[in-house]
């Protein structure tokens, strides 16, 4: 059965919890709120219920309303937000220092709450936070890219990475930047939206990341390396075979201080007149 409690003592009857859940399965009957037992598995564990109640009355899944962040204030202003998509940028340089594993676990339970098609934690982050592990996976995919392009074995269109290879041997990193970390997001593939959900929680982790002065960049490089070039990547890193490999990304203290933002121009709108 599923726990869903409400303190009596706090609850005001007010009805919120019920009008916001999506399924319509909380019933005010009879005196207090409670889940309809028949509709029970229609639940989709937004916890909706549990962030509306104005007095934290609920408890639920085993979540305590105590051991939440209180919202009231708690958001950055418009200019803040404004000031940090627009100032982000794609870090290039990185300091040759590791960032403490705690901070980045930290990191990656915030982004756990990011949304995704199903609210079922499916999402996977693989995630490099030694900076000597990250040594030798940019050791190997170099290796393998070279063992490809000796055996021949390099996709029509890919032949540009030779020229990567090149650039390695002379200490050149073009493909990992010489940044200290990695993270790579995946899921299994039998969700209704797998690519939409590690891409959404990249794009939190880079938003987060920035605002706590943590360089990142969207790695499409090592990604295609990663899908068509070096094929054992993937097992290496323990991603599970029936996963989909949304994105990866590089991550570390910059190198480098940007001091104002882009100006891309104005977006291109297409407003509906029906
Ligand atoms: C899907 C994707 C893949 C990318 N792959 C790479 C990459 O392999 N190497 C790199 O240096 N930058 C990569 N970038 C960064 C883009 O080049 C960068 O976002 C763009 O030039 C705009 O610069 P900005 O991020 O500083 O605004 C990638 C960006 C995205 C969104
Ligand atoms: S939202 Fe909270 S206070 Fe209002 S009815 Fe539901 S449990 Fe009671
Ligand atoms: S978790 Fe969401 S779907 Fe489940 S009872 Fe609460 S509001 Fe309804």
């Amino acid at each position: 059965m599923m726990e869903f409690i409400v303190d009596q003592e706090k609850c005001t009857k007010c009805g919120e919890c019920a009008t916001d859940c999506p399924y319509n399965i909380i019933e005010l009957s009879p005196e207090f709120p409670a889940i309809v037992s028949d509709k029970e598995e229609r639940c989709i564990k937004c916890q909706h219920c549990f962030a509306i109640c104005p007095t934290g009355a609920i408890s639920i899944f085993g979540k305590k309303p105590e051991d939440s962040m209180a919202l009231k204030g708690g958001y950055p202003s418009v200019e803040q937000m404004e000031c940090l998509i627009k100032g982000r940028r794609s870090v290039r340089r990185y300091r040759d220092e590791a960032i403490d594993p705690e901070v980045i676990a930290h990191m990656l339970d915030v982004v756990a709450n990011c949304p995704t098609g199903m609210n079922n934690k499916q999402l996977l982050f693989t995630v490099v936070d030694d900076a000597e592990v990250m040594k030798k996976v940019r050791h190997e995919t170099m290796e393998g890219i070279r063992e490809a392009l000796i055996t021949d074995n390099i996709p029509s269109g890919m032949e540009f990475y030779d020229k990567l290879l090149e650039a390695w041997d002379n200490g050149n990193d073009v493909i990992f930047r010489n940044a200290p970390h990695l993270l790579i997001i995946s899921t299994h593939t039998d969700g209704p939206s797998p690519i939409q959900d590690t891409i959404i929680s990249l794009s939190y982790f880079e938003l987060l990341a920035h605002s706590m002065g943590i360089g990142t960049v969207w790695n499409g490089l090592a990604q295609w390396a990663m899908d068509s070039i070096v094929l054992n990547m993937k097992e290496k890193l323990c991603i599970p075979e029936d996963h989909l490999v949304g994105y990866m990304m590089i991550f570390g203290k910059p190198a480098v201080k940007y001091h104002r933002t882009v100006q891309r121009g104005d977006a291109h709108i297409n407003k509906v007149k029906l």
